[in-house]
């Protein structure tokens, strides 16, 4: 093949030759801003499934640090004399470990962690290794040591440091580590390097680089993905977790302030909710507990939205009504959530308020929305949540609360429930669709038919499952974004959407697919991630009138596969079109009712999300590939346009892309 010919094939399939396919000319109303967009409007749900907090955002890297696992030594090897016990200085974590010199040699007694698939640690970053101790016999020391089990080098040592234990009675230490290799699959060791005895509980080890550097904190890669999301509003702690696989399970937030050495262990109900996934050591620590999670919506700029149970345990595990708990016996659980809010918002002279400022934040977290309930369903989940709404507006008039329409986003579960929302006065109506291609492509109108009337929609779980492939391939996330101008163009209704789930670990996924990837030092985010964060960073205040023949573009019959939404944001228009078609196509935009004086900056911003190598590429695949570049198949470009004409833009949109196109005034 010529060169030429080589060129004009890659312009062609590019979509750069102008004027390749029929022209299509849009209208921009700039002068109609309508429906305000919540600036809540693109935001995450966080879930601990797929190994999400612990052994994931929760940048903690021992597993079982506290021996609270039911097998107690789970993910520590002992070697010499281990013993465990269960009258330590934590109540609700009562564990600990006894190091005693067995006779032959204290050296030898010990143990070691495996960490979360590994601990895994860089080249001269520094590490805090933290344990409780004490020494029975008024002096001992321990050495701690990051390792390499599997090297071929030298040594197996990569960092050590001896910690002198000085008291009888229980303390902390703290020791820092700078290894002088990066190792994905090491460990951590710990023994004895006195003849007389140490028990040690809660053994700790952390980067010191974390999220805004917080000493209990989240791993600076994840967290920075999610701030870089600028994501409205952050739903926690799940899913599924918060109802549990039966009601003792459930997630309590009570349990999950206050220091972390007394935070009692959970069960992860996806431990074992797979049974082709099945993850024998995944629990809940509760390292990242409500605390934390307040603290990050705060960092990240995104309104806090909790859930709490509705005491309905998980409903496809529990048909058995005596499985819940009975109405009249409600009680606790809308305590829990009146002091969530209170822990929140509560002035520091407050039971809950106080435990807040006493954590580190005595300024109050500024909570608006509540979620009650997950994927409930029925007359059980209404008469519940009845005295809860009660309840809430009774004491919290100003918080808004958000009820369920069930686990799917149709049929006889949803059909019956929002109705009741209506009936309760539920501010907002939690919706969930893991759903085919067929339904994002035909779902722009969605919510064009919904009432004005009753509770707003939070699109709180939603992807795109295509057919057989779930690493979050790219035409998936294409799919998302045509379907998310309907979010858009309904914003009077709609005031949150979260893509679920948002993280999972490459060696520890029980779900596919997630939005953002990682394995112990590497992290990803996928083609859906790029789609949240394009709508999130240019969301816009108003929505606009965008229309082809007086139409909004919905992928309807006659509009070439396009989809799209406008939006003003400061004098700054933006326009998101999404061609799911094969052909590239030529756009003009005739931007109507432009206010005489504006003066325009001199050029568009065209930011485009394709990919170059089809719509089944991946960025997950950098990952999971030994030989991988680590550049991303799929992420935004960046150009700009000049305007030519104030009034009139035409650009190529090429096939299967996701545009944003931003004109800015002066
Ligand atoms: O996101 C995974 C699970 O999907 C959530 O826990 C649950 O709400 C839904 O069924």
């Amino acid at each position: 093949m010529t060169n030429r010919l080589m060129l004009i094939i890659a312009a062609v399939a590019s979509g750069l030759v102008l004027g390749a396919t029929t022209p299509v000319t849009l209208t921009l109303q700039a002068d109609r801003p309508g429906a305000k967009i919540q600036p809540t409007m693109y935001g995450l749900f966080f879930e601990d499934i797929n190994y999400a907090a612990d052994g994931g955002l929760y940048a903690e890297m021992v597993k079982n640090r506290s021996f609270e696992f039911p097998d107690p030594l789970m993910g520590w090897e002992a070697f010499g004399g281990v013993a465990v016990q269960a009258d330590g200085p934590f109540e609700r974590c009562p564990h600990y470990v006894s190091l005693t010199d067995p006779g032959h040699s204290h050296k030898r007694t010990g143990l070691t962690n495996e960490g979360f698939f590994g601990v895994a640690f860089r080249q001269g970053e520094e590490y805090r290794f933290s344990v409780w101790a004490r020494a029975p016999h008024g002096k001992s020391a321990i050495t701690v040591e990051l390792i390499d089990p599997a090297t071929m080098g030298e040594s197996q040592v990569m960092a050590r440091a001896k910690v002198a234990i000085d008291s009888r009675d229980w303390k902390k230490y703290t020791v820092t580590l700078t290894p002088d290799a990066t190792v994905a699959k090491g460990r951590l060791r710990v023994f004895l390097s006195s003849s007389r005895q140490a028990d040690l509980e809660h053994l700790s080890l952390f980067p010191v680089n974390t999220w805004q550097g917080d000493e209990n904190g989240l791993r600076a890669d994840l967290a920075g993905l999610l701030a870089d999301m600028h994501p409205g509003v952050l739903r926690f702690p799940g899913g599924c977790i918060v109802e549990g696989t039966d009601l003792a399970t459930r997630y309590q937030w009570k349990n999950t302030v206050g220091p972390v050495e007394n935070r009692p262990l959970n069960e992860n109900r996806w431990h074992y909710t797979f049974p082709h996934r099945f993850f024998p050591d995944y629990y809940q620590s509760y390292g990242l507990g409500f605390y934390e999670f307040f603290r990050l919506a705060e960092q990240i700029g995104a309104e806090p939205l909790p859930v709490v149970s509705v005491g309905l345990a998980c409903q496809y595990q529990n048909k058995d009504m005596s499985a819940h708990v009975p109405v009249d016996s409600l009680q606790p659980y809308i305590d829990d959530a009146l002091d969530l809010i209170e822990f929140a918002n509560g002035d520091t002279l407050t039971t809950w308020g106080a435990l807040r400022a006493s954590m580190g934040h005595p300024a109050p977290f500024g909570l608006k929305f509540i979620g009650v309930g997950n994927e409930q369903w029925g007359p059980e989940y209404v008469e519940r949540l009845q005295p809860f709404v009660k309840a809430i507006r009774a004491r919290y008039p100003d918080v808004k609360i958000v009820g369920s329409s069930g686990p799917s986003a149709s049929g006889d579960k949803f059909d019956y429930l929002w109705p009741e929302m209506t009936r309760l006065g539920a501010d907002l109506v939690d919706e969930h669709y893991y759903a085919p291609e067929t339904f994002f492509l035909d779902g722009a109108t969605r919510y064009d038919k919904y009432s004005r009337k009753g509770p707003h929609v939070f699109a709180g779980e939603y992807a795109c499952h295509g057919k057989g492939k779930k690493y979050n391939h790219f035409n998936a996330a294409l799919l998302e974004a045509a379907f998310m101008t309907g979010l858009e163009r309904n914003a009077d209704i709609v005031d949150m959407a979260t893509y679920a789930p948002l993280f999972a670990h490459v060696e520890g996924w029980q779900w596919r697919p997630d939005m953002i990837w990682f394995d112990n030092l590497r992290s990803v985010p996928t083609a859906s991630y790029f789609v949240q964060q394009l709508y999130a960073t240019h969301r816009g205040d108003r929505v606009l009138p965008l229309t082809l023949d007086g139409s909004p573009l919905t992928g309807a019959d006659g509009q070439y596969g396009l989809y799209a939404t406008a939006a003003i944001q400061d004098n700054s228009y933006i326009i998101k079109v999404v061609n799911t078609s094969g052909e590239p196509r030529d756009i003009t935009i005739d931007f109507r009712g432009l206010p005489r004086k504006m003066r325009l900056a001199p050029e568009y911003t065209l930011i485009t999300l394709s990919s170059p190598e089809g719509p089944d590429a991946d960025n997950v695949s950098t990952l999971l590939s030994e030989d991988s570049t680590g550049s991303l198949p799929v992420a935004p470009v960046t150009q700009t346009i000049p305007v030519e004409n104030p009034a009139s833009l035409t650009v190529t949109v090429p096939a299967q892309t996701f545009a944003v196109i931003l004109r800015s005034t002066l």
